[in-house]
């Protein structure tokens, strides 16, 4: 029998990351990519996870997702602990990722009931979530084309679509709105609006802190591979002195000393 740690009605977080650390062999030298990082998400909250090109992001989100082990600590999506219990944890989580392609030959109608056909969806569910997923994310144009022949922000709406398929009640956002034009940008926010108005957990790493600020109801402030800042973005601008989240990178990677501040509990390296 599965055990989870927690049942999902009590009020504990839907995300738990706890000390999580990966270090990475490079070059006959060990790099900490992530380092002791603990932070957590609630239902229906959205949390910006924030930093510089290779701050880490990404290789978290991994973790939590399973895809890729921690050297120490773990992380608990819905009360199901990533180590012990991966495929619980990948049914629950839905991944929007650069990274992840889409079958070039297959049209985007026929990809998204293939993967429901993987998550063992009911055809009639599935055709039924299809129709509205084209909807909310304006599909009907291309439905029908190769996603080869599809543009970038076309694409990446096919993406957004996928990651919902299985109705996960979390989402992974991985820098959706890289290579977006403003209106592709804007259907990403607007898809993360929606996503909180259903409940869902998100996790959205970006560098766009214009829009971060207005979208995400905490964030973290990574920078090489520790939380250095985590609040509000009004928490945020109170302990860091800073107006934007631009002048509070700035701070943050001009002055590395800056590191301890009294919401992250400690954990800043
Ligand atoms: N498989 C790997 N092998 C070796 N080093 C890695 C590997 N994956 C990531 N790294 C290193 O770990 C660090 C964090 O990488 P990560 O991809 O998590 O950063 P990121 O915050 O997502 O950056 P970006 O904004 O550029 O996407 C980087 O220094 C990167 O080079
Ligand atoms: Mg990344």
């Amino acid at each position: 029998m599965i055990r989870r740690l927690w049942s999902p009605y009590d009020g504990q977080p839907m995300i738990i990351v706890d000390n999580l650390t990966r270090c990475f062999a490079s070059g006959g030298k060990s790099l900490v990519a992530v380092d002791r990082l603990s932070f957590s998400v609630k239902e229906g909250e959205v949390y910006g996870l924030l930093g510089p090109n290779g701050a880490g992001k990404t290789t978290t989100l991994r973790m939590i997702l399973g895809l890729l082990q921690p050297t120490s600590g773990d992380a608990s999506v819905d009360g199901f602990r990533v180590s012990q219990f991966p495929d619980e944890v990948k049914r629950r989580i839905g991944l929007v990722s650069a990274s992840a392609g889409l079958y070039q030959w297959l049209s985007p109608r026929e990809m998204l009931l293939f993967f429901a056909d993987l998550y063992s969806i009911e055809p009639a569910v599935a055709r039924e979530r299809l129709e509205s997923l084209v909807d909310l994310l304006d599909l009907r144009r291309f439905l029908d084309q190769r996603c080869s022949t599809l543009s970038t922000g076309q694409k990446q709406r096919v993406t957004l679509a996928r990651a919902l398929m299985h109705d996960p009640p979390i989402m992974l956002l991985d820098e959706p709105t890289r290579g977006l034009d403003v209106v592709g940008t804007h259907v990403i926010f607007e898809y993360i609006g929606h996503l909180r108005s259903m409940g869902k957990s998100v996790v959205v790493s970006t560098h766009r802190l214009d829009e971060a600020s207005q979208i995400c109801d905490r964030l973290g402030l990574l920078h090489r591979g520790t939380l250095r800042h985590e609040g509000t973005f009004a928490e945020l601008q109170q302990v860091t002195g800073c107006v934007t989240l631009f002048e509070m990178f700035l701070q943050l990677m001009n002055q590395p000393s800056l590191m301890s501040n009294s919401l992250t509990g400690g954990l800043s390296g």
